[in-house]
């Protein structure tokens, strides 16, 4: 195709006073509430059942949308199985060119397309723009990347004997994607799964339907056919009617772990009518920890720590939950967070001085209460009492100290601004903590000797360690992304090797010694 390589989508500038106005203008050009509609091939079923409501301002409705019916659900497989009929049959060049003008559509609306993010799901502006930039990464890296699976691999090639080894595409994938990064994610896996030949019907998270509209529409204007990507909004019920259909062969999930052990055991069944076993590609939650060694550099440990907890009010997969630091430096450590803690801005997502916006609705807010309350029962919640706005979902930022070892505190993943600290006698503990745990997705080391560092590195379980850095913001292409253990299965969006997850493989071999030729 002679494309040029992948970069990444440079963020935008928000320190230019003309970035800011392009974003504040597109936020109040909105069109409120959207209407996001069962998408299924020309088909549109408008509704309202599902109210998608801003964080910060729950009386906002930023989008209205149907929720699918189980017999959506089905027509929404049936139809994408024509799809995939088709679609799988066309070059790979004409369906990365088609993602490629995605990504341009994408591109020439960013503006609006991260004050959606913004309204929607309560991402700051700089989390939106960066939402915005991965979901066209993904487009862009994943359509390169089909190009080059198409192309094969070498294998042995003994006289008299032609073997080879090519992809083909797994049939129908549901993407079943979550709200915290509401153009990205579903973009990444949808992406994924179209560029190497499968249709796809996306279950958007219910927080999120007016993103995954966008995303939908973004697919189909640049050519991708109707009845290859369809639009499912809905809860849980619509996700599982989905999975469950034997004419899914892929399930393309990102979430929570509860709902991701329910689809691999549901793919793991094989029902009547099944003609292919499913397979999962899921990537769940994690709890990360962040190990801190007595030589560390604080200067760089503490604003890095911060922002890997507290970025997005903490809601980020990657996030920093616990941090592990050296007993001797534990005090200076927790003295040093608690004051970064005490001057970060809660404030709405839209403000750009704000560095906590609101949680995603209000049973999040209601979760992270229980678990500082908790805190504060079995351990020390550092810093004073914090004003937050009293309309909307916010929650204040609070550093835990002090709590027992067996406190679910650190082990449940509470996904909001709350950081546990604990001092750990040196790195080998704190290694020994990282290990006990039954998730594994993100990590992070400060150190300053080069043999702990590679000692961490090669006792760390987690799917992405950090080392001397925040642990959140993988970049598509650079950091191929995803946990190991009950975080994931152990694919990386981002990477090459995700595309490997929605094909098989399939080997060819032709007797080369002719016996006569037919013509
Ligand atoms: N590892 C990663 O890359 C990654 C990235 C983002 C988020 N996450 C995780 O996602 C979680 C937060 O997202 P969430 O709250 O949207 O997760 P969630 O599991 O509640 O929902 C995710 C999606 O699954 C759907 N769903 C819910 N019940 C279902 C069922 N029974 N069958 C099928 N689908 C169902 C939801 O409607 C939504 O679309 C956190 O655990 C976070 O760590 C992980």
């Amino acid at each position: 195709m002679g494309l040029p390589p992948f970069a990444n989508e440079p963020v935008l500038e928000l320190r230019r006073a003309s970035e800011r106005t392009k974003l504040r203008d597109a936020l109040d050009a909105l069109a409120q509430p959207l209407r996001v509609p069962v998408w299924i091939g020309a088909e549109r079923r408008d509704g309202d059942e599902l109210v998608s409501t801003d964080p910060g301002d729950p009386e906002r409705v930023v989008a209205l949308a149907a929720r699918a019916t189980e017999d959506e659900a089905a027509h929404a497989v049936a139809g994408a199985k024509q799809g995939f009929a088709r679609w799988a049959q066309l070059p790979v060049g004409e369906r990365a060119a088609a993602l490629l003008r995605a990504a341009a559509w994408l591109r020439e609306r960013r503006f609006e397309l991260a004050a959606l993010a913004l309204r929607e799901c309560a991402k700051s502006w700089p989390d939106a723009d960066a939402d915005v930039c991965e979901a066209i990464d993904f487009l862009e890296f994943y359509a390169r990347g089909a190009v080059e699976l198409d192309a094969g691999c070498e294998l042995e090639q003994p006289p008299g004997e032609r073997n080879e080894l090519f992809h083909v595409p797994r049939g129908v994938c549901a993407v079943i994607a979550p709200w915290n990064f509401p153009l990205a994610i579903p973009t990444g896996m949808a992406a994924a799964a179209l560029a190497t030949g499968n249709s796809v019907v996306l279950k958007p998270a219910e927080q999120a339907p007016g993103c995954a509209l966008r995303v939908v529409e973004a697919l189909r204007a640049g050519g991708v056919p109707a009845d290859a990507v369809a639009l499912l909004p809905g809860e849980g019920e619509a996700g599982a009617a989905l999975a469950g259909n034997p004419d899914v062969a892929t399930i393309g999930f990102t979430g929570s772990g509860a709902v991701g052990l329910e689809l691999l055991r549901t793919a793991a069944e094989v029902v009547p009518g099944a003609r292919q076993l499913k397979r999962v590609v899921a990537e769940m939650g994690g709890k990360n920890c962040v190990i801190v060694d007595a030589d560390a550099d604080l200067d760089e440990a503490v604003p890095a720590i911060v922002e890997s907890a507290f970025g997005y009010a903490g809601q980020k997969c990657s996030a920093a939950a616990r941090v592990l630091v050296d007993a001797s430096i534990h005090d200076l450590l927790v003295e040093r967070l608690a004051g970064a803690v005490d001057g970060l801005q809660i404030g709405p997502a839209d403000d750009f001085a704000t560095d906590v916006p609101p949680l995603i609705e209000a049973a999040a807010r209601d979760r992270v209460r229980r678990y500082a309350d908790l805190a504060a029962s079995e351990g020390v919640l550092a810093g004073d009492p914090r004003e937050v706005p009293d309309r909307g979902w916010y929650c204040p930022p609070k550093l835990a100290t002090d709590l027992p070892a067996a406190s679910d505190v650190l082990h449940d993943e509470i996904f909001g601004p709350l950081l546990a600290v604990e001092a750990v006698r040196d790195v080998d503990e704190a290694c020994d903590r990282v290990d006990a745990l039954p998730v594994a997705l993100t990590g992070g080391l400060f150190s300053r000797n080069p043999r702990t560092i590679k000692r961490v590195i090669a006792r760390s379980p987690v799917g992405n360690l950090y080392v001397n850095r925040a642990i959140t913001g993988a970049m598509v292409g650079r950091q191929p992304f995803g946990g190991n253990r009950l975080s994931g299965t152990g694919t990386k969006a981002g990477g090459l090797e995700y595309l490997l997850h929605f094909v098989q493989p399939r080997v060819v071999t032709e007797n080369t010694v002719r016996h006569g030729l037919v013509v």
